[in-house]
Formats: C-alpha cells, sequence, structure tokens
C-alpha cells in the first residue's frame, strides 16, 4: 500500500501521509509527495491540505537514511516543488511535527495544528542543523529570538506557543482533518494570498544581534565541543544578511558539513541507542509490564526523595517513608525546597508544585506499605541495613508488590535471598540527583522475573528515566566501568599529572566534568569507604588510590569539606588549584619509586577512554550490559560522557578496534601493565575485524 495518498474532498486535494510509526520523510513519502504534488497541480482542487495518520504529523527526515547515499527525488527536490506550488497550500498538524516534517510544513503556504501538537527543529540534537530551510524560514515568521531558542535547543514548541509566535497561524480543536478543511474553506473564501515564508522580510535589530553574540557564548559553555550549535546561528544571521537563495545556499553547506561531521555519527547513533536500550533481548514478546498504580520509598534522603519526586511528577502516588517522624519531616522539607528552586527558575508554577506535592505522602510506618504495587528502598548502602529494610517489607507488602532496592554495588542476590519472594526483586539504580538524572540501570537477580524486570523498564520510561538493562555484577554496568576510569585518573596524577589537567583536559574533550573533580563533588570519603570493602582482587593495584586515601585520612573530603583535590572559594565554589597536593602526589610517587613526568592531554584522553571501553568490553563479553549501545547510553545519561563522541563503546569504534587494541597494548608496557590487559572480546574483533556494535 502507498504511503501517501491523494484525494479530492469539497475541492480541496487532501494529501494523507501514513508511514508508521512516525509517518519520518523516508525516500517513498518523498516520492509519493511529488507524484501527490503533481497531480494536484493539474487538477481541479483549489487548495492543497497535507496531513498525517497515526500518532503525528511527520517527525523528520528519515534518520536511518542518513549516511547512505542520496536518493532522488530528495527532500529539497520535493520542498521545491511545495514552495512553488500553483495552489494553496496548508498543512494539518498533530502530534509533533518535527525536523524536516516541520519543513515541510514551514513550505506551505498556512499552518493549523491540533492544540495539543507541538512543532519543533530539533536536529541539533543530532549533531545537524535544519537542512531544508529551517534556518530560513523560522526566523522570517517568528523573529529572531524565537529561531535562536527554537533551533539551538531543539526542543518542541506548543501549538498555543507556536501560533503567538508566528510559526502557525490556526489552533484547531478535535477532528484536525474537519477543523483543517473549515480552515483551508475560510483562506479561499477570503481570498488568502499564497504567502511565503521566503518573502517575508527579515533583517536583525540590535537587540537580535546582542541575542545571537549572547547565544554563542552561552552556548560554548553550554555544548562545550560541538560544531552545530555554532553552526545553525551563522545560518540565522545569513537569514538577516543574505537573500532567501543564498541564505538556504549557506545552511546547505553548513548542513552538509554537519552530516559528513563525526560529531552527527555519535549523535545519531545515540539516538537509535536510546531506543534499543529498552528492548529486552530474548524476553517472550508476550510478558507484558505491570500497571504501577502507587509506589513506596524507603529512605527520605536525598536520594530517596529526589526518586519520589519523579514518580510523584508523573502523577503516580509516592508513600515516602523514613524511620521516624523527624527524618519524614525533613526529606519532605528537602523536596519542597527542591521545589522552590524549580518555581523561582520557572520550571514548574505553585500550583503544578502543588500538586505534585499532593501525591507524595510521608509515613514512618511500614505497614503503610501493604497495598503498594512498587517499593524502592534508598536507604544507607550497607548489605545488613538494606537486608533488614527488604525483612520488613517482605513481611508487609502483598504478595505481587515488587521489591526494587536503589543500590550502587550490593548484590541483589543476597538482598532477594531474605525474602519469600526473590523472583520479584530488583535493583533500580538510579543516579544522583535523581530528579535530574536520566539514568536508570535496572538490575537483574538471578531469580527475577522477566515480568518485573518489563514493569522497571516500561514504570522507568514513565517517570521520563532512560531505562537500561543490567546484570549482576560489582557496580554493575557503569560504576563497575568507573573504577577503571578513575583508577587511570588517579594513576596519571601520581605519574605528574596535575588535578586541573586531568579535567582540563577530559572537560576539554567534552566530559561534563572531569574525574578528579567528580570525586571532590561526591566526597572523597566514598570512595574510601568502598575500598575498605572491597576483597584484594576488587582492590586492584592498592597504590592506585595513595593520594585519594592521604587526602581523607589529612580530612580533606571534597568540596563538603571545603577542600579535597582541590581548594573551593566558599561563595562560587569556584575550583581553586591546590600545590600542596600536587606536591603529595610527587611525594607518593618517591615512595612508589615512580619517577615523574610530563603527561599530554592527550595520553591523558587516550588512557582514560581507553579504560572504560576496555572494561566495558568485558562487561558486554559476560552479558552484564545486552549490547555495546547500552553501555553507551550508560555513560551519556548517567556519567555525562559527551553525546556528540556517541560513549565509551562507540568512541573506541570510531577510532578503529585495532589501533585501541595497539594502543592498550603500549600503554601495558609502561608502568601501568595489570590495567591494561587487553579484554579478550576487544582482542577478538579487532584481529577479526568484526564490529563492537553488531557483537551480541
Ligand atoms: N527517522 C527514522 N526513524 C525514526 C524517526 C526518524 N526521524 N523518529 C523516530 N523514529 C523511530 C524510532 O527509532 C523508533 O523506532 P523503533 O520502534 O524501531 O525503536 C520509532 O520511530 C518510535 O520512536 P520513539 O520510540 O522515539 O517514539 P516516541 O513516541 O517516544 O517519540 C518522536 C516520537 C517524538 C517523533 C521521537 O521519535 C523523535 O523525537 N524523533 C526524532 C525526530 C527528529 O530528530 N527529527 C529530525 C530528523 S533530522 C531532519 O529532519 C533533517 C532535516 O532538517 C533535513
Amino acid at each position: 500500500m502507498s504511503v501517501v495518498t491523494y484525494h479530492l474532498k469539497d475541492a480541496i486535494g487532501v494529501i494523507t501521509i501514513d508511514n508508521p510509526p512516525v509517518n519520518a520523510m523516508s525516500h517513498a513519502v518523498r516520492s509519493g509527495l511529488v507524484d501527490a504534488l503533481d497531480t494536484a497541480a493539474e487538477d481541479d482542487s483549489q487548495a492543497l491540505l497535507i496531513i498525517c495518520k497515526g500518532r503525528t504529523f511527520i517527525a523528520g527526515a528519515d534518520i536511518s537514511e542518513f549516511g547512505k547515499p542520496p536518493k532522488s527525488p530528495t527532500l529539497r527536490d520535493m520542498l521545491d516543488m511545495l514552495d512553488s506550488h500553483p495552489k494553496l497550500t496548508v498543512a494539518a498538524i498533530h502530534g509533533t511535527a518535527l525536523g524536516g516534517g516541520f519543513e515541510t510544513a514551514l513550505c506551505c503556504n498556512y499552518r493549523c495544528a491540533l492544540d495539543t501538537a507541538k512543532v519543533g527543529l530539533p536536529e541539533v540534537k543530532l549533531g545537524l542543523l535544519p537542512g531544508a530551510g529551517g534556518t530560513q524560514r523560522t526566523p522570517r515568521l517568528a523573529g529572531a529570538a524565537d529561531a535562536i531558542t527554537l533551533i539551538t535547543q531543539g526542543n518542541p514548541m506548543p501549538a498555543e506557543q507556536a501560533l503567538t509566535s508566528g510559526l502557525i497561524d490556526q489552533v484547531v480543536q478535535g477532528d484536525l482533518l474537519a477543523g483543517a478543511v473549515d480552515y483551508v474553506h475560510r483562506l479561499i473564501a477570503e481570498d488568502a494570498p499564497r504567502r511565503r515564508a521566503r518573502d517575508l522580510p527579515f533583517s536583525l535589530s540590535d537587540e537580535d544581534r546582542e541575542a545571537i553574540a549572547s547565544a554563542r557564548k552561552s552556548l560554548a559553555k553550554k555544548t562545550r565541543g560541538e560544531h552545530a550549535p555554532q553552526r545553525i546561528l551563522d545560518c540565522i544571521e545569513a537569514a538577516a544578511t543574505l537573500d532567501f537563495n543564498s541564505g538556504l545556499a549557506r545552511e546547505r553547506e553548513l548542513f552538509d558539513a554537519c552530516m559528513t561531521d563525526p560529531q552527527s555519527a555519535a549523535m545519531r547513533h545515540m539516538f537509535f541507542a536510546e531506543r534499543q536500550a529498552a528492548k529486552i533481548q530474548g524476553m517472550d514478546p508476550s510478558v507484558a509490564p505491570r500497571d504501577i498504580g502507587s509506589v513506596g520509598i524507603i529512605g527520605a534522603g536525598t536520594m530517596g526523595g529526589g526518586i519520589a519526586m519523579c514518580f510523584a511528577q508523573a502523577g503516580i502516588p509516592v508513600t515516602l517513608l523514613d524511620m521516624n517522624s523527624d527524618a519524614v519531616t525533613a526529606g519532605l522539607d528537602r523536596i519542597r525546597k527542591n521545589y522552590a528552586i524549580s518555581v523561582k527558575r520557572g520550571r514548574f508554577s505553585e500550583e503544578q508544585v502543588n500538586a505534585i506535592m499532593a501525591n507524595i505522602e510521608g509515613s514512618s510506618d511500614y505497614a503503610d506499605l501493604a497495598e503498594t504495587d512498587l517499593v524502592i528502598e534508598a536507604v544507607f548502602e550497607n548489605l545488613a541495613v538494606k537486608q533488614d529494610v527488604f525483612r520488613s517489607l517482605d513481611s508487609v507488602c502483598k504478595a505481587d508488590a515488587i521489591l526494587a532496592s536503589n543500590t550502587s554495588y550490593q548484590s541483589i542476590d543476597d538482598i532477594a535471598a531474605v525474602t519469600s519472594r526473590p523472583q520479584s526483586v530488583l535493583g533500580t539504580h538510579f543516579f544522583s540527583p535523581a530528579n535530574v538524572m536520566k539514568l536508570l540501570e535496572v538490575v537483574r537477580g538471578a531469580q527475577t522475573d522477566d515480568e518485573i524486570i518489563a514493569t522497571a523498564m516500561a514504570v522507568g520510561k514513565k517517570i521520563g528515566k532512560v531505562p537500561v538493562l543490567a546484570g549482576m555484577c560489582y557496580g554493575f554496568i557503569g560504576n563497575r566501568m568507573l573504577r577503571s576510569y578513575g583508577r587511570e585518573a588517579q594513576l596519571c596524577l601520581i605519574e605528574g599529572a596535575t588535578p586541573a589537567q586531568i579535567d582540563g583536559a577530559m572537560e576539554r574533550w567534552g566530559m561534563a566534568m572531569g574525574p578528579i573533580a567528580v570525586g571532590d563533588l561526591a566526597g572523597l570519603d566514598i570512595g574510601y569507604k568502598a575500598r575498605e570493602q572491597l576483597t584484594p582482587e576488587q582492590k586492584g593495584k592498592p597504590a592506585s588510590y595513595i593520594v585519594a586515601d592521604r587526602l581523607v585520612e589529612m580530612g580533606r573530603l571534597g568540596q563538603k569539606s571545603g577542600a579535597g583535590y582541590y581548594q573551593y572559594d566558599p561563595e562560587t565554589r569556584a575550583r581553586i588549584e591546590d600545590p600542596s597536593v600536587i606536591e603529595l602526589a610527587a611525594q607518593c610517587a618517591a615512595e612508589l619509586g615512580i619517577k615523574q613526568r610530563s603527561i599530554t592531554d592527550e595520553e591523558i584522553v587516550d588512557r582514560l577512554t581507553l579504560a572504560l571501553a576496555n572494561e566495558g568490553a568485558r562487561i558486554l563479553e559476560e552479558g552484564i550490559a545486552q549490547r555495546a549501545s547500552d553501555i553507551d547510553v550508560v555513560y551519556c545519561f548517567g556519567y555525562g560522557f559527551p553525546r556528540h563522541r556517541g560513549g565509551p563503546m562507540w568512541t573506541i569504534e570510531a577510532r578503529g578496534l585495532d589501533n585501541a587494541v595497539q594502543r592498550m597494548k603500549a600503554l601495558g608496557n609502561s608502568l601501568d601493565a595489570d590495567n591494561w590487559q587487553v579484554a579478550p572480546l576487544l582482542q577478538q574483533l579487532a584481529e577479526s575485524g568484526e564490529s563492537l556494535k553488531d557483537w551480541q
């Protein structure tokens, strides 16, 4: 069946696109549109309406076609036809009109949309810019300020706002086709001109110029290292300074530069990786997730409170439980304070916060959890304490309740073992701050039922997280890899790099925060205590953490004690390099018989990223992660790994597995031979020329 159909309705030529799931602008859709435009040009229709079936208007170009040779008609060919079509053209939008989909709508003379619809140009999230006129038409219709926000941030804009900003012309309620046909008839009756965005004037006021300059600065900071955001601003400037066709040509040039940029390949990989992560390999498709109508959280601390916020915001009632009413009150107060900040920043209104808070009930009585569907424990990171909580839960919770632990390191099996229902126990590992960070590791215990896993993945998505399935091992996916990464950072420090150099190298490369600064932020005592619990085998080379251990023993616990690897400005919390720490590292090196040397930024980045990927490959081979791209999702959504580098596994694949293995072997000849045992999977793939991406 054709994905594009054409019929006449009351003298209006209706072009209907039906290309599930999201009406992406595939080659078949473009061809169908060209045929329909040809037909409509010749028939008796007075006007043309473009509308879509299914859940949404066109959600953009078909991303799966990117990187392949272009096939005619291209999106631009089709849009040239639409833009110069002899009939009046109108787009009828529902769901989300995104990217090339919204650009198609922008090529129509008028746009109407359901009140629930959204429009947007999210290309920047794929390392791209709107390449079919979006950067030239949007500022002409909406002005520079809205264009900058819409295109550089990539977030969709609700219909009402789009109406105010001039991006759409009419909001419709109820039946879209009926409302749109009425609207087209009105336009015909009014003899509305065939208005084209390309013909509208656009110039930059002084205020606009300032807005562009300030966006350049803030984006350089916020999207550090990404090329697309700055190129988008170049395009918006071109829209004001060049005639329309020259502006389009400039947009094309910069779009092509983005398309061949490895950053976009990495971000497109992340787009599909995120969606892939939701799929559970080998699970019987008949397994359906359960509905979760209520949630209990044990532990009203920062973590428990953050988790409670996620569920309450999704409209799921939460019972937040702690040992006594003081702890519960303190927890609820902390949540209220968080929301007060959000209201100040305009993220929520007072009314929204009141509605969210109404979903959170405090309690210090386990009996209140008797009928709760899902309980998540978020207490102190200690096995015995957690086991006590699970014993209590097992005795009060209904038989089909799901019991989850937010542990970062403890064995889910040891926790499940104290209950009478190990099949209903799993790990749900949130990341701090839990109300902000998108990653959720869903940890499968040896006995966890598929239905429980499917439910946790589904509810994770419902509360806005990106769930990734992990198997059981110390640290699961993310924290296990973090140990190799952190250890390598420590070794660089002992060998002669300074904290500021290590953090600077990683941050310039794209990490949200360097590893040394992360240590200070998390608190150096946390790692210290965790190391105390490790077996000698888990600990690896004990000398690796010598500087960190000494700092803790000196009372330098990181930001919370005012100093760790760095000193901190008490007002701004800015890092201040501390010569005494550099001296301490030199002293530790001397004690270990290590001769300090100058280390390049390139070596730091190489060592840290290879250490991550090497451990990632082991995790993959052991079946702890389902696929290499899941590991990339964990790192990009949970650990500040730059999306435009595509995650640690994508990064190592992009540099070439053979090259990576050779480099690791060379590193193994230096000081740190033990840490550079190449993962057998990497060795095998490098030899066979196969890809990590395809390895299952
Ligand atoms: N191309 C190809 N496949 C797409 C796609 C696209 N543009 N958008 C979504 N899909 C696929 C997804 O991969 C997923 O496939 P799967 O079921 O096999 O995993 C399926 O459609 C459903 O997608 P979601 O799971 O994301 O569904 P949601 O309902 O949660 O979200 C959406 C729908 C808001 C449309 C979301 O999919 C989305 O944001 N899509 C991307 C939109 C986008 O980036 N468009 C711009 C493309 S670039 C462009 O247009 C260039 C132009 O300027 C020249």
